[in-house]
């Protein structure tokens, strides 16, 4: 047996109703805020994840999907979406659009990691971008807007986490500083920071070794070494989302894993799955644009890992998805095939959900399959019935049944779904 590549999944029905539930639920509300949605490639030069995302990044070092196609040309399936949008938007000269320009997109992204619980090597993101815009204002929009999203969703027990990273002048500043404090316990910290230290020492702040906690969280935290510029930024985000009354969490440790963050930098973790698997990251990168070849085009976003979203949906919210209304059509003999063909079709124009009895089961045995099919009404077409223009309806969930004309048919199962309701 050929068996799926490890860290892939594939993803069955009934549960991709889910997927389908959310992914229209994001539409329409980021379509709300006023997002438009991007398709971008799967497949990008490794050469932009790599001046983005950036080298010291375990992204970048040892998570990538990378090879060389026919061309010898380095290929990588996109670990993230974020640097794909910058690349778009210079290369298809968005900036001549109107600013700011919202921007929407879902789909799979590919990291080799190391799998657990949540942790897949592809995985779907819904994400969203802000681009042309400074303002804290559109820090502010991008989380109301996720709040909303997952409002909507049904969520009411997820904590949004927030930190100031300052500018790229700032954070030189603070790793400087964070290594002469750690300079002292520089051999208590365990082999991947030690890595860390002249990689990407930020990286250390986010090690789940316990020494390595301990030791950070004696260090300064990076927002008490920002301008004032920075500082007034993420104050005034904060000050925004406590008016509209959408709590957030200060995190002073909060650094996320990519390299092109400034200023906010924030997350989303349920108590279900706990700290280590955020549901949500995102934040400013005013430089992403310009570090590759394009205008001082500001951004800020966010991207949801769809995966982790699924997994702890509210019961609310799949009850409505699963909620459908089936009808079974069930042709009883060779001429009533085409009838049964044409009822199955008007049926779904009229907005039902339909199962065609197709590999001729007897009454007995479609019911029973009409019953596990979670159908509500089964339509049977008997010859002796056709033969008069007629159909039976039978009402499966209360064990009724009535003989209708052909043509009435579609009407009464309609009737008969809405006092399901
Ligand atoms: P990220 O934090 O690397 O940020 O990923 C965003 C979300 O994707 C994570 O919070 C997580 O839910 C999900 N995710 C990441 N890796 C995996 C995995 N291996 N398995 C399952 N889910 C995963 C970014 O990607 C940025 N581009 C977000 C952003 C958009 N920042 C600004 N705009």
């Amino acid at each position: 047996m050929i068996r799926k590549v490890k860290g892939t999944r594939d993803i069955l029905p009934p549960e991709t109703r889910l997927w389908n539930e959310v992914e229209r639920t994001a539409l329409r509300v980021f379509e709300g805020f006023g997002y438009s949605e991007i398709r971008l490639p799967l497949l990008e030069p490794t050469e932009l994840f790599v001046r983005t995302v950036g080298e010291g990044t375990d992204i970048v070092s040892k998570e990538m999907y990378t090879f060389a196609d026919r061309k010898g040309r380095s290929l990588t399936l996109r670990p993230e979406g974020t640097a794909s949008v910058a690349r778009a938007f210079i290369e298809n000269g968005l900036g001549q659009r109107p600013q700011p320009l919202r921007l929407s997109y879902f789909g799979p992204m590919f990291r080799y990691e190391r799998m657990q619980r949540g942790r897949y090597r592809q995985f779907s993101q819904i994400g969203i971008e802000v681009l042309g815009a400074a303002t804290p204002a559109a820090d502010v929009e991008v989380i109301v807007a996720l709040h909303t999203f997952l409002a909507e969703l049904g969520f009411d027990n997820l904590i949004i986490v927030l930190n100031n990273l300052g500018d790229p002048e700032d954070r030189e500043r603070f790793i400087a500083g964070l290594k002469t404090e750690l300079t002292p316990h520089r051999e208590e910290l365990c082999g991947d920071c030690q890595r860390r230290w002249d990689e990407n020492p930020l990286r250390i702040l986010d090690c789940k070794v316990p020494r390595c906690r301990e030791l950070v969280a004696e260090t300064t935290p990076v927002a008490d070494v920002v301008s004032e510029d920075a500082r007034h930024h993420v104050a005034a985000v904060e000050d925004a989302l406590d008016a509209v009354s959408i709590p957030v969490r200060r995190a002073p440790r909060l650094v996320r894993g990519l390299d092109y963050y400034l200023r906010t930098v924030f997350e989303v973790i349920s108590p279900e799955l706990g700290e280590d698997t955020v549901i949500c990251g995102g934040g400013r990168y005013d430089r992403l644009i310009s570090d590759l070849g394009g205008a001082a085009v500001p951004g800020v976003g966010f991207a949801i890992g769809e995966d982790r979203l699924i997994e702890v949906l509210p019961q609310s919210f799949k009850d409505r998805a699963f909620d459908e209304r089936v009808v079974t059509v069930l042709p009883l003999g060779d001429g009533s095939v085409a009838p049964a063909t044409a009822l199955a079709r008007d049926l779904v124009r009229a907005g039902a959900t339909v199962h065609t009895e197709v590999t001729g089961r007897s009454l007995k045995a479609g019911l029973k399959w009409s019953g596990k099919m979670n159908s509500s009404v089964a339509v049977i077409l008997g010859e002796q019935e056709l033969a008069e223009g007629a159909a039976l309806i039978r009402d499966l969930r209360r064990g009724e049944q009535e003989k209708a004309a052909l043509d009435r048919v579609v009407g009464r199962v309609v009737e008969l779904l809405r006092v399901e309701e």
